[in-house]
């Protein structure tokens, strides 16, 4: 049979490093999945060093790009890699207004459409006991999901808003594929790291230095927000768990009333058309 890895996307950022390590310090196999080769060798190497697991790979993948996503999946289709666990831990809050390759805003397009995206072309490397992890954040209390949500522009777009929903969105994807691969044995949970320091919470503003003295020494470090995702990944007993939300060991189920809602129902079934149709659209474009 072959080794099963597990694959961290954004693995050289804070939070992603400290998952890479945790897991490594366990000596399993991992992909590092991230966009930028250069930044992320040394965090390869230094991990390496520090654990003692040789078993870490580090292949390129940008979620802001489909076919960049696609170029990663076949890869490892080829290769005949088996996914034990996809820990989705990209993420971005952009500043300001942007697009991915395939024209989506920046911030709901990495966060929801590549993550979605790669974890549909994955799943076909995934057997039962396999595991799904999305990164979730306290911000889906205040996300809004509508019609707008595909689509946004220079003139509408607001990171607190897009970043929100974006997080609601996979919270509420992450129940629906949970539903739809419980008879293949896959389990699928979203993991709340909590609010960490790391520069993700920099708003580029006059605000920093106050927040850096006031409020950056109380909340968590990065391997403290990355139990959760670390928890929902390897503890034994998390693999008969699914649909859930894992805040450090302790997880809860997905509310009835955001998974039933009208919205839930909405964006599964958009999603659906979405990956359908990018699908064929990127397969035509790597042939
Ligand atoms: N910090 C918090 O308080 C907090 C709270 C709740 C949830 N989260 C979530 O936790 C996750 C990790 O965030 P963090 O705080 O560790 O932030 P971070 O240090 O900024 O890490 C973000 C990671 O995502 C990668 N990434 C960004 N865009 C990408 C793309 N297009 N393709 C592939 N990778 C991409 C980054 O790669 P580069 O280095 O190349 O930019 C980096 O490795 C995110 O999903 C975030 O939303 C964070």
């Amino acid at each position: 049979m072959n080794k099963e890895y597990y694959i961290v996307t954004g693995a050289n950022g804070s939070i992603g490093q400290a998952i890479t390590e945790a897991l490594a310090s366990q000596g399993l196999p991992i992909i590092m999945a991230c966009r930028n080769i250069a930044k992320s060798q040394p965090v390869q190497q230094r991990i390496i060093d520090q654990t003692g697991q040789p078993d870490i790979l580090l292949l390129p993948l940008d979620l802001a790009s489909l076919k960049s996503i696609t170029q990663f999946s076949e890869r490892l289709a080829q290769e005949n890699f088996s996914i034990k666990a996809l820990i989705n831990n990209a993420g971005v809050m952009c500043k300001n207004f942007g697009q991915t390759a395939d024209g989506f805003e920046m911030t709901v397009g990495v966060n929801y459409i590549g993550t979605v995206f790669l974890t549909q072309l994955l799943l076909p490397l995934m057997q039962p006991g396999s595991r799904i992890v999305m990164t979730t954040s306290l911000t889906r209390y205040i996300g809004k999901i509508d019609t707008s949500f595909f689509v946004d522009t220079p003139t509408s777009y607001k990171r607190f808003k897009a970043y929100s929903r974006s997080k609601l969105a996979l919270t509420l994807y992450t129940a629906r594929l949970a539903q739809e691969l419980r008879p293949r044995g896959i389990v699928v949970n979203a993991a709340d790291p909590g609010v960490v320091d790391t520069d993700m919470i920099t708003m580029h503003s006059w605000i920093d230095p106050l927040a850096n003295l006031f409020f950056r020494p109380f909340i968590s470090s990065p391997h403290e927000g990355a139990t959760s995702a670390i928890c929902a990944a390897t503890l034994p007993d998390s693999g008969e768990v699914s649909g859930e939300i894992f805040r450090k060991e302790r997880h809860s189920p997905i509310p009835g009333s955001l998974k039933d809602s009208q919205q839930a129902s909405w964006l599964w079934d958009e999603t659906k058309k979405i990956v359908a149709n990018r699908c064929k659209e990127t397969a035509g474009q790597t042939e």
